[in-house]
């Protein structure tokens, strides 16, 4: 755990947390964050807290004591969010300390009393505040469903700083740099690429909350914007505000300049037509990402369809329907509302078509409305005829996508 001060009287505690599922389900290769803040008036609050995972109170008390905070005086637990990776000490904190107020939304004290059996709990509504003394006042703002319906942001006016829990979070552990004025060219590409997956895999299906959350934002004077995952921004939280604005896009059927090849082969039938997609992609210039279903990780297969501006659907008809893999990839796709992409799908059949019959289903059930260029299926091994259609429609995918890139 990291203690660091991030501007007068507010400290961010922070931890890498690697080798879990995220929800149970996000297998993240690089890790995430977990971003605490105390806020010291005469009176001390804690916003969110960071051992949901490890059960490691201790950890905490020791980081909080050497900031000069004494855990036992602390007044006020800010539960901007109930999510357990970030309230999920509540039960611990109580074993060592009584006479504490949580705050938060209405929503939020419903899930607080169900999960941890508190009941101290102040319910806030936009715009209430709470005074900390020394300067220190704390305003609510809730931004239901980033990500739950329970959230709110928690804004300190003095500072300007802006505790915005899952929004403008990111995926990715951080080493030495905490701050946007810190990191190196590389570390910012890796925020853009772990900010894109965090919000692909968690946020993406709440994108319309999530633009009322980005207006929210900028209504507020802010000068620090401090997440509850990954960087704090004190030189430009516009940056952040933006690219949350780009990603939702991406949501709803832009992307950057590049093609993911979302595939699944029985027998290497399908999959030669693949190799030679490849061949013409990387004879045109095109950036493509190549996920194999299922041996690609769900958080990944969501992330690369997410920003990418076109999609080939390679997979062939298994027992009269799309190939499983496949389709569970287009249906979580789907629950997700990446909606409106440009897409082109081929695939073999063997006794009996039937794919594209499941894949159609598939996106009207979900009403991901989006842009299919004409299929083309073959019986077994594909024949030149058969390739000769895949790389016209190849070519038409890239030629239409120029409409669709947003970097
Ligand atoms: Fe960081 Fe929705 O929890």
């Amino acid at each position: 755990m990291k203690k660091l001060e991030i501007t007068d009287g507010i400290h961010m505690l922070t931890m890498n947390v690697e080798d879990i599922l995220f929800e149970g389900m996000w297998d993240i290769a690089n890790g995430v964050t977990l971003n605490s803040y105390i806020v010291q008036g005469e009176k001390i609050a804690i916003i969110d807290g960071v051992i949901g995972w490890d059960g490691i109170p201790e950890t905490l008390y020791k980081n909080l004591e050497e900031i000069g905070v004494e855990p036992q005086n602390i007044d006020y637990l800010i539960v901007n969010h109930m999510e357990p990776d970030h309230s999920g000490w509540i039960s611990n904190f109580r074993k060592i300390k009584d006479d504490f107020t949580i705050i938060c939304t209405d929503k939020a004290a419903k899930m607080v009393a169900s999960f941890y059996g508190e009941d101290k709990i102040r319910i806030v509504k936009e715009g209430d505040t709470l005074d900390l003394g020394k300067g220190k006042v704390l305003s609510f703002h809730p931004v239901p469903n980033v990500h739950w319906p329970d959230t709110m942001y928690t804004y300190e006016r003095d500072t300007k700083t802006l505790f915005s829990c899952d929004m403008f979070g990111t995926f990715g552990r951080m080493g030495d740099h905490y701050f946007d004025d810190e990191l190196t060219p590389e570390e910012i590409d890796f925020f853009e690429s772990e900010g894109i997956r965090y919000y692909s895999n968690i946020m993406a299906t709440f994108t319309g909350n999530l633009r009322k959350a980005i207006e929210k934002a900028k209504a507020l004077e802010v000068n620090i914007i401090a997440p509850g995952h990954g960087p704090v921004y004190r030189k430009n939280p516009q940056k952040i505000i933006d690219d949350y604005s780009r990603y939702s896009l991406y949501a709803e059927g832009v992307g950057k300049n590049e093609i993911t090849i979302l595939w699944g082969s029985m027998y290497g039938m399908t999959a030669k037509a693949v190799d030679f997609v490849e061949g013409i992609l990387q004879r045109e210039g095109i950036k493509y990402n190549k996920l194999e279903m299922p041996l690609e990780s769900e958080s990944e297969m969501v992330a690369a369809v997410f920003r990418s501006a076109g999609v080939i659907i390679a997979a062939p008809t298994y027992e009269y329907k799309l190939f499983p893999p496949v389709a569970a990839a287009l249906n979580e796709l789907g629950r997700k509302r990446i909606i409106g992409k440009l897409a082109f799908r081929f695939g073999s059949y063997g006794w009996s078509g039937g794919a594209e019959r499941e894949l159609n289903e598939i996106v009207e059930r979900n009403r991901m409305n989006w842009d299919f260029l004409e299929s083309v299926e073959f019986e077994g091994a594909p024949k030149e005829e058969d390739l000769k259609k895949v790389e016209a429609r190849v070519l038409e995918l890239i030629q239409k996508m120029k409409e669709k890139v947003v970097e």
